[in-house]
């Protein structure tokens, strides 16, 4: 069945919306890059391309289903963080955002009874728990690693470390 007009607008608006997250996390990864944590600015790179596939599979999913992906103008993200913590916690911020995003898109299936939709979106659901808890980590780590440089190193090598 093709994709009723409602449900195709709120998944491209989510393109939109993953599109601007990997834009974000390589704007995190350039200030990691600046404060010489290249680690930090590593975890960022694969956070970014992450983003990047999350929105191609809902760029797929939209041809799938017969209907038309339409790309908007993406916002300009922050350049400039206080320290790492500010970042991640901003990071974390961010995936509580994108979750409650997902969880529209699904109001919405479920109110134009898309069944299909509502399964696509069911690994997002997944996958959103796991977004949020790694970033929550590293919150929770730096908040540990206070201004002390040696768990700050520490971190950057486990970060840098990310495949
Ligand atoms: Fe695509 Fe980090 O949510």
């Amino acid at each position: 069945m093709v994709i009723k007009d409602k449900v195709m607008k709120s998944i491209n608006k989510q393109i939109n919306a993953e599109l601007y997250s990997g834009y974000l996390y390589r704007a995190m990864a350039a200030y990691f890059e600046s404060t010489n944590l290249p680690g930090f600015a590593r975890w960022m790179e694969k956070q970014a391309e992450e983003e990047h596939n999350h929105a191609m599979k809902f760029y797929k999913y939209v041809f799938e289903r017969g209907g038309r992906v339409v790309l908007g103008a993406i916002d300009a993200p922050p350049s400039e963080w206080k320290s790492p913590l500010d970042a991640f916690k901003q990071a974390y911020a961010h995936e509580l955002k994108v979750t409650a995003l997902i969880n529209d898109i699904m109001k919405t299936a479920r109110s134009e009874d898309d069944t299909a939709t509502e399964s696509m979106l069911k690994w997002f659901i997944d996958e959103q728990v796991e977004e949020e808890a790694n970033a929550k980590f590293i919150v929770d780590r730096l908040a540990l690693v206070k201004d002390h440089i040696g768990g700050l190193m520490i971190m950057d090598h486990e970060l840098g470390e990310r495949k």
